[in-house]
């Protein structure tokens, strides 16, 4: 009730949706980058970590409330006059941002993205971008059981801010991380090296994946004995998560004490109903047939007809994608609910279609 009169109140004073939306570019005009729900950050430093990889250093707010080893955050910023938003881990430990209000991003350039490989030259020094509260749950759960962390490539990000953090506690359990790469380019190599100097409760094996291939019982063996004794954090590709997870479920690490954190969307499994039927986008007069056994979110299949819904994280955090169904069922492959029949709104990036759906696009 309380909702719906503001926003009668700012259409009818300000015509506009919210205050928030009105003030919002006036207040920028002497702030940049200021922001009426997110934090500002000024960017510090733009660091090449490989061809294809950056850290982006920024000083956050002081009104920022900090984060714990393993979340991310949503950053925002403006591309050819649209806001856009990507979800990227925070690879810094927080103890350097309660010393210095320093965080850093580490972000893969993916070469057909339409965000990563813009980002490192339209980023200036100095220049502010917004940013979320940190979220995620993926963080360390009891710190007195020994660790094994499991990394695929970019899935290193959080663990590189866990494990500077855990050091800096002088924690003093083992912990073991097996850190998988394609070809010789783990990122952080240096750092960890000296990391392991230091504490002897540490350990790192680098695994080249296209030499020793995707991890099996014979490496959990040969590189963490005792694993089944630990508890497991794994973070990568979906693909290696499952994967992953599956292996040590075979071999007797209870479901419990594995964690998981996907770098990307999260795998669709296959639905027990019916999938076929027609997806009508009203506004743009474009359909698309889908078919049974091949699940293919409303993101996707818009995409695929060349539509372009606004997009930000892809899987389903930031919320950029919520457009109007007007009728039909879609199922919510992160909540696991299904829709009702009517007009809502859902998000086109987890949902897929179940039948014939109406969407307003
Ligand atoms: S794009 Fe972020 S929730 Fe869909």
């Amino acid at each position: 009730m309380i909702k719906k009169i503001n926003r009668w109140l700012s259409m009818a004073l300000v015509n506009n949706l919210s205050f928030k939306g009105f003030f919002e570019p006036l207040i920028q005009l002497l702030f940049s980058g200021w922001n009426a729900t997110g934090y500002r950050a000024k960017v510090v430093k733009i660091r090449e970590e490989t061809h294809d990889v950056f850290s982006l250093a920024l000083k956050v707010s002081k009104r920022w409330k900090g984060f714990k080893a393993g979340q991310h955050i949503e950053i925002s910023f403006r591309q050819n006059g649209a806001n856009v938003s990507r979800i990227f881990s925070i690879s810094s430990p927080p103890y350097l941002h309660k010393k210095q209000r320093l965080i850093e991003l580490t972000i893969r350039i993916q070469s057909n993205g339409r965000i990563t490989p813009w980002l490192p030259n339209a980023l200036k020094i100095g220049e502010f971008v917004n940013i979320s509260a940190s979220k995620g749950d993926f963080v360390i759960k009891n710190t007195t059981k020994p660790l094994l962390l499991i990394a695929g490539g970019s899935g290193i990000t959080p663990f590189r801010s866990m494990i500077a953090q855990l050091m800096n506690m002088h924690h003093s359990s083992n912990i073991k991380l097996l850190y998988y790469g394609n070809k010789a380019d783990f990122l952080f190599a240096d750092e960890f090296n000296s990391l392991k100097e230091k504490h002897k409760n540490l350990s790192i094996s680098f695994v080249q994946s296209n030499i020793s291939g995707r991890i099996c019982l014979d490496h959990l063996q040969k590189y963490c004995a005792n694993f089944n004794h630990r508890d497991v954090y794994i973070c990568g590709p979906s693909n290696m998560i499952k994967g992953t997870e599956q292996l040590l479920l075979e071999n007797n690490v209870d479901i419990e004490n594995i964690y998981f954190e996907y770098f990307g969307p999260a795998p669709i499994k296959k639905l027990d109903v019916e999938t076929k039927g027609i997806v009508q986008f009203s506004q743009s007069l474009k359909n698309f047939a889908t078919l049974p056994g091949m699940p293919k979110t409303l993101l996707e299949i818009a995409e695929s007809l060349n539509l372009k819904p606004i997009t930000g994280c892809r899987m389903g955090i930031c919320h950029q994608c919520i457009c109007e169904k007007k009728q039909g069922v879609v199922y919510n492959t992160l909540t696991k609910v299904f829709s009702d029949t009517g007009n809502e709104d859902i998000q086109l990036c987890v949902s897929l279609p179940v039948g014939d759906v109406n969407i307003n696009l």
